[in-house]
């Protein structure tokens, strides 16, 4: 083998290691996901429905015309179609979301730790970005830019990102994601609000402040889910 070859080789091995580095890829055409089967293999999360008995429906969902309701305290609404309310998007590694946000409305700093983002904003004008993870400087990036009707733009996996309505109307965001599940982390419930708390000394040693302004931000999502 020339060396040439073999480094194309390599390469091309890294690359294929790199693409299998969120969710397998699929091993048939596709695998509608079941909660309890007869004799069930445990596949990435969900069973496999015999293929022979899945049906259109399994690989249909109804209703992202209809708009979440925003009427709580961030103002906003994710409707997620994952495999988890579409079956046949197990093992395939693709999910697909509705966002609404009401006008000053914010879908809060929040991670997906297993998916990368790709929005589309439909209707209004939205301030959206996010921060690297740590560089080698110690520093984190920020990037942000102005979202308007039939931009898009990307989330790398795992960085924290938000989406804040700017307008006076009400906005609405298509989302795809490279995982049938990619999570959320909504970093103020995460930190200030999770069962059981996190110790005090641990969060003001942490965010360098006194122990009221913790108290102070643990009574905002001690309640679970601040929306
Ligand atoms: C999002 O909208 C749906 C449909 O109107 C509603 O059932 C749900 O409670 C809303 N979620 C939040 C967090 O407001």
């Amino acid at each position: 083998m020339g060396k040439k070859v073999a480094l194309r080789l390599a390469l091309l091995l890294m690359a294929s290691y790199v693409a299998y580095a969120t969710d397998p890829t699929q091993l048939q055409d596709f695998c509608v996901g079941v909660n309890n089967p007869i004799n069930g293999v445990f596949v990435n999360g969900l069973f496999c429905k015999n293929p022979t008995q899945a049906t259109p429906n399994d690989f249909l969902f109804k209703g992202l015309n209809i708009p979440g309701n925003t009427n709580n305290k961030q103002g906003s609404n994710v409707t997620l179609v994952s495999a988890a309310n579409l079956p046949g998007l197990n093992t395939l590694g693709i999910s697909l979301a509705r966002v609404d946000i009401a006008p000053y409305g914010l879908v809060p700093p929040h991670t997906h730790p297993r998916g990368t983002e790709i929005v589309t904003v439909l209707e209004g004008t939205l301030y959206v970005g996010f921060v690297t993870s740590n560089l080698p400087n110690g520093k984190n990036k920020f990037f942000s830019v102005i979202l308007n009707p039939g931009d898009v733009f990307v989330f790398p996996q795992g960085l924290i990102h938000f989406q804040f309505n700017i307008g006076k109307t009400p906005a609405v965001v298509i989302a795809g994601f490279s995982s049938q599940n990619p999570g959320v982390i909504t970093i103020a419930n995460a930190v200030f609000g999770p069962t059981p708390p996190i110790s005090i000394d641990v969060l003001t040693k942490a965010f360098q402040v006194d122990k009221n302004v913790i108290q102070y931000l643990e009574a905002q999502f001690s309640s679970g889910n601040n929306y």
